[in-house]
C-alpha cells in the first residue's frame, strides 16, 4: 500500500509514519527527515535547502523530486511506503503520477493552528538517531536523553515561534490546495489529530482498514 500522510507542521505525520511503519513494515520516507540529514552533512542539497527551511519556505521543487525519485527506487520500496510530507505542492504531486505511482490512500491530519503552536513549543528531537518527544504528551524518561539511545535531546531549529508562524503560512498558502485535489481524485481522508497520540493513532489504523 503507497500511502501519502498529509497534514500541516506538528500535525503528527512523522509520529503516526513511525507507528504505521512499524504495524505494516514499509518504509517511512520524510523528505524533512532527509533534508535535515543533508544539512548535517553539509551536502550541497542540504546547504541550498537550509536557507528555506530556516526561515520556514518551501524547499524547490526540483530538489524535492529528486530526492523522492532516488529514494523510491531502493529495494525496500517495492512492497509499499508512506510518504511524510510529500507531495507539498501542486507541481510535486503530478511528479508522483507523471512517475507512474499509484497512491492509494492520502490521510489528511487536521489539527488547528493553535494546537500545532503548543505541540511544537513542546517537541524534542533525539540529535543522534531522530526519534521524537513532547515533552507534554509523550514525555521521555530524562527531559534531556533519548529514551531509545540516550542521545541529546534538541528543540529542531524550524520550531522557533517565528518560524512555525512562517510554516503555517506556507502551509495555508501552499500546500492545503492538495486536499482539494485528492479529495476530488477520490483518495483522501480525513483523521482529526486527538489529543492522545494513541486515540489518532486508533482513526488511522480504521481509515487503513487494520487493527
Ligand atoms: P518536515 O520535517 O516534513 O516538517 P513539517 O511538515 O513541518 O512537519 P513536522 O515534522 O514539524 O511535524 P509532523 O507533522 O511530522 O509532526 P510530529 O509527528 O513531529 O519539513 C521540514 C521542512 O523541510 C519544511 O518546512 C520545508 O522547508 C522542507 N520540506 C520538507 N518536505 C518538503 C517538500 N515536499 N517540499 C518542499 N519543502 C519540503 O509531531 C509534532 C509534535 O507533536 C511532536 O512533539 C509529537 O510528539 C506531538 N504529537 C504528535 N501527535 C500528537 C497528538 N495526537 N497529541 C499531542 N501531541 C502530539
Amino acid at each position: 500500500m503507497n500511502i501519502v500522510l498529509f497534514g500541516p507542521p506538528g500535525a503528527g505525520k512523522g509520529t503516526q509514519a513511525e507507528i504505521i511503519c512499524g504495524r505494516l513494515n514499509i518504509p517511512s520516507i520524510s523528505t524533512g527527515a532527509v533534508l535535515r540529514e543533508a544539512i548535517k552533512n553539509s551536502t550541497p542539497t542540504g546547504l541550498l535547502a537550509k536557507g528555506y527551511m530556516d526561515k520556514g519556505d518551501l524547499v524547490p521543487d526540483s530538489v524535492v523530486t529528486a530526492i523522492i525519485k532516488e529514494r523510491l527506487t531502493k529495494p525496500d520500496c517495492a512492497g509499499g511506503y508512506i510518504l511524510d510530507g510529500f507531495p507539498r505542492t501542486l507541481p510535486q504531486a503530478k511528479y508522483l503520477e507523471e512517475m507512474g505511482i499509484t497512491i492509494d490512500v492520502v490521510l489528511s491530519l487536521e489539527v488547528s493552528d493553535e494546537e500545532i503552536i503548543e505541540r511544537l513549543s513542546q517537541r524534542r528531537l533525539c540529535e543522534d538517531c531522530g526519534a521524537p518527544y513532547s515533552l507534554k504528551y509523550g514525555p521521555p524518561k530524562d527531559t534531556s536523553r533519548c529514551d531509545k539511545c540516550g542521545g541529546r535531546l534538541v528543540a529542531r531549529q524550524d520550531d522557533m515561534p517565528e518560524v512555525v508562524a512562517s510554516r503555517l503560512k506556507t502551509y495555508h498558502s501552499q500546500t492545503e490546495v492538495l486536499i482539494d485535489y485528492y479529495r476530488e481524485i477520490g483518495i483522501l481522508k480525513t483523521i482529526k489529530g486527538q489529543k492522545e497520540i494513541k486515540d489518532t493513532t486508533s482513526l488511522v489504523f480504521k481509515a487503513l482498514g487494520i487493527t
